[in-house]
C-alpha cells in the first residue's frame, strides 16, 4: 500500500501567507507522493468558538478555496470535511477510552491554547470538555485514515507524538498491530512572521492574504518593519537589522536579488520604500497565478461544494472499512 499522509486545518477564515508556505506548500509537493487526504477541521474549530458560528460554513469554503487555488488538486487528493466524516467521532469515542488524563493535560499546544483562550477578554476562561479532547479528536482524525505521516506547522508537532502513543496503546490493548504510528513530516522552509515581526496570525492584523488584492498587498508590504536605525536612503543600511523587509526578501527572492537588495542597502544606494515597493511586486508575481485560480473558484462555489461533498464520501468510504474493522477489535455489538 503506498503511504498515507493525513492533514487538516482548522476553518480560520481566509489563508494568510504564513499557512502557505508553513504548510499548504509542502502538502501540493506531497500529495504527488503520497495517497493524500485534507481535510476542514471544523469540530476542532467549534473548540474554542463553539458560540461563535454564524460564518462557520463560509469559513469551510474559504479555506478550500485557498487549497485548490494553491493547487491542492482534487484529482490526486481527497479534500474533505470533518464533520462530514461521522466515523470520526465515532473513532474519537474509542480512542478516548484508552488515553489517560494525563497524557491530554501535560499536552504543551493544548497548555497554549488554553493560555490565550484565558487571556482574552470576554472568553469563558473555563476550559471545556470538548477542548482538552482536542489531541484525542486530531488523533481520531489521523488514525481515522491509518495515516503514516502528518505533515504540519512545528506547533502541531506535540500533538502527533500523543497520535502515536494512543496509536501504540490501542495496539497493545486490543492486541493487533493495526494503526500506524504516523510520523510528522515537517516544512524546512523558514517560518515568515508578520508585518510587525510578530508571529502572522489573523488577529494580529499583520497578515497578507492569500486572497488579498495586488493594491492591498502592495500597501500592506509598505507597512513592513525595516532598519530602524535608518532615516534616510543614503544612510548605510543593515539588512540583518531589518525586521521584516529584508526577511521576506530571503524568502521570496532569488539568490541574485538578496544579494543585490543586501548591497545596495549597506552602501546606502537604496532607499526603504522603493525596497518595499519592490518587494511587493514581487510577491504579488509569486501568488499572481494563486490569486487569478482563487477568483475562479470563487465565481464558482457549487464547484468547490461538490469537491467538498465528493471527497467527504470518498474519505467516509475509507472510514467505513477501518471502523467496522476497530469495532470487531473491541468486539462492539
Ligand atoms: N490542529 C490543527 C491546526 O490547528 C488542525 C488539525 C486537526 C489537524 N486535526 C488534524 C492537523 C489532524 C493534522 C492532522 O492546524
Ligand atoms: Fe530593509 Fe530594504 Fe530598507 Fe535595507 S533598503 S533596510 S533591506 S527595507
Amino acid at each position: 500500500m503506498r503511504e498515507r499522509i493525513v492533514s487538516g486545518m482548522r476553518p480560520t477564515g481566509k489563508l494568510h501567507l504564513g499557512h502557505y508556505l508553513g504548510v499548504i506548500q509542502n502538502w501540493v509537493e506531497l500529495q504527488h507522493k503520497y495517497e493524500s487526504f485534507f481535510f476542514v477541521a471544523d469540530w476542532h474549530a467549534l473548540t474554542t468558538k463553539y458560540d461563535k458560528t454564524e460564518n462557520l460554513k463560509n469559513d469551510v469554503i474559504d479555506v478550500a478555496i485557498d487549497w485548490l487555488a494553491s493547487g491542492i488538486d482534487p484529482e490526486i487528493s481527497t479534500i474533505y470535511v470533518q464533520s462530514l466524516v461521522p466515523e470520526i467521532a465515532e473513532l474519537n469515542i474509542y480512542l478516548g477510552m484508552v488515553t489517560p488524563q494525563n497524557w491530554v493535560e501535560r499536552d504543551p499546544t493544548l497548555k497554549d491554547m488554553a493560555k490565550i483562550l484565558r487571556s482574552k477578554e470576554g472568553q469563558n476562561s473555563q476550559i471545556s470538555y470538548g477542548l482538552m479532547g482536542y489531541p484525542v479528536l486530531m488523533s481520531a482524525d489521523i488514525m481515522m485514515m491509518n495515516a503514516t505521516h502528518v505533515p504540519v506547522g512545528i506547533d502541531q508537532v506535540a500533538h502527533i507524538e500523543i497520535t502515536r502513543d494512543i496509536a501504540r496503546r490501542f495496539n497493545n490493548v486490543y492486541k493487533e498491530e493495526f494503526f500506524n504510528e504516523p510520523q510528522p513530516i515537517l516544512n524546512h522552509c523558514s517560518l515568515i512572521c508578520g508585518l510587525d515581526g510578530n508571529k502572522m496570525g489573523k488577529s494580529f492584523q499583520n497578515d497578507i492574504k492569500i486572497s488579498d488584492t495586488e493594491e492591498v498587498t502592495a500597501k500592506k508590504i509598505m507597512t513592513a518593519i525595516t532598519d530602524r536605525s535608518r532615516l534616510r536612503k543614503t544612510d548605510l543600511g543593515h539588512p540583518d537589522e531589518c525586521e521584516v523587509a529584508f526577511k521576506y526578501w530571503t524568502i521570496f527572492g532569488t539568490e541574485e536579488q538578496v544579494a543585490k537588495v543586501r548591497c545596495e542597502c549597506e552602501k546606502g544606494e537604496r532607499g526603504c520604500a522603493d525596497c518595499k515597493r519592490q518587494l511587493g511586486a514581487l510577491i504579488n508575481e509569486k501568488f499572481s497565478e494563486i490569486r487569478e485560480k482563487r477568483r475562479y473558484y470563487e465565481a464558482h462555489i457549487d464547484e468547490v461544494k461538490d469537491i467538498l461533498n465528493e471527497g467527504s464520501k470518498k474519505a467516509r468510504t475509507e472510514a467505513q472499512k477501518i471502523i467496522s474493522h476497530v469495532r470487531e477489535l473491541i468486539n462492539m455489538y
